[in-house]
């Protein structure tokens, strides 16, 4: 087996950033609605696992069809060549979804491809029996739509949102695949001062600081596809090797994450702590209004409270007219926020440089941006 064909699956919105992550590891992409499709060494299995931070998880496509009745389904799955991956121990369970399809009924989809699948592995393995499946995860997806069966392996385990860090949480945190598409969308480099006023847990400021190190998001975490035997352990060797050299543990950084609430200070401190920024990352319990700003050419990017409830609008557009009215005297900043506050622009008191539509989960937000007029020479 030569290559194999994978994808990255992304939150709405945020394919184009998945792409260059990909891209960036050195690999060609196609960019459909959700996800981002490349074909791979089975090297890029770890490497992607490892790297993206912005993508959901990593799935293996083991091949597409067309079904519209249950023996095409079937027919369609055996033919695949499930053996390749799936060792003779493998687990397999299959989960499904079905979108516009003639076979509409999910549980009846995912039987039959389990049957399938179960019959090919134990002609290929040369089981009589049935299968042991007392191995290694491969968690099966058969995924319908318009009549066409995708069936995917999973190859993350945990969401690759799951850095490992995150020892605590506040009311709404922000998931670090986000987190760090907010970072990434901007033209922060690590030389440059970076505050996020509405910190909460800490996830942006964690993620900002992984991006300025270089330090692979998923190198504290374990993936499910390190069990499985066609993906050789020098290919993880190789893939965690190359994160420990490429990390950059001596820049210097000025991140500094600030939240009205001091229980959430201890929280993003104690995270930072768990990620290895103990001492890289400024915590400090204020309100925005009282933010001070003595450097230059910095960014701001937070992820403000939404006033989504009506009796907090008022409250809500104080807080950025508060954040307005302090970054008035900073022109060299860059302000980035995220929210669902339509009045955002008036409350802020004017109109963003540019904005992007942004889901945050299942809430339609925009990415309000403020570039800053730099000072040249002055960082
Ligand atoms: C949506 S949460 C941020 C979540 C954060 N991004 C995370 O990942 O955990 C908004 C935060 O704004 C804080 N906040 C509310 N009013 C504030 C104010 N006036 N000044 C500073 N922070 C405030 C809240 O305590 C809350 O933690």
């Amino acid at each position: 087996m030569q290559n194999v064909t994978l994808i990255a699956t992304a939150a709405m919105g945020l394919e184009s950033i998945v792409a260059n992550e990909v891209k960036s590891l050195g690999y060609e992409v196609q960019v459909e609605n959700g996800r981002v499709v490349f074909e791979a060494p089975i090297s890029a299995i770890p490497r992607c696992n490892l790297w993206l931070r912005t993508a959901d998880r990593v799935r293996l496509l083991v091949g597409k069809f067309n079904a519209s009745t249950f023996d095409e389904l079937f027919e369609g799955t055996k033919a695949l060549p499930w053996e390749n991956y799936i060792s003779e121990k493998g687990q397999f369970p299959v989960s499904g979804k079905s979108v516009q399809s003639t076979l509409y009924s999910v549980s009846d989809c995912q039987a039959i491809t389990k049957k399938a699948i179960a019959e090919r592995l134990k002609l290929k393995h040369g089981v009589a029996s049935k299968m042991p499946e007392t191995g290694a995860l491969y968690k099966v997806e058969v995924s319908l739509l318009k009549d066409e069966a995708m069936l995917t392996i999973d190859t993350s385990g945990a969401g690759l949102h799951k850095r490992g860090y995150r020892v605590g949480q506040g009311e709404a945190p922000l998931k670090e695949t986000m987190a760090a598409a907010l970072v990434l969308l901007t033209n922060w480099k690590p030389e440059y001062p970076l505050i996020d006023p509405f910190c909460g847990s800490g996830t942006i400021p964690i993620e900002a600081a992984m991006i300025g190190q270089n330090i692979a998001p998923g190198f504290n975490r374990e993936f499910a596809s390190e069990g499985w035997s066609f993906i050789k352990d020098k290919y993880w060797e190789t893939a965690f090797e190359e994160a420990e050299d490429k990390a950059n543990y001596d820049q210097q950084l000025e991140i500094t994450g600030s939240d009205i609430d001091h229980n959430l200070i201890k929280i993003s401190a104690d995270n930072a702590i768990e990620a290895g920024f103990g001492d890289l990352i400024s915590w400090k319990q204020m309100q925005v209004k009282d933010l001070t700003i003595k450097k230059e050419n910095g960014y701001i990017i937070g992820n403000p409270p939404y006033g989504q409830r009506l009796s907090d609008k008022d409250a809500v557009a104080k807080i950025y007219q508060d954040l307005g009215s302090v970054m008035d005297s900073h022109p060299s900043w860059s302000v980035y926020i995220l929210t669902a506050f339509e009045k955002f622009e008036k409350a802020y008191g004017k109109p963003a440089t540019k904005k992007r539509k942004l889901f945050n989960g299942f809430i339609r937000t925009d990415y309000y941006q403020y570039f800053g007029k730099k000072n040249k020479g002055d960082i």
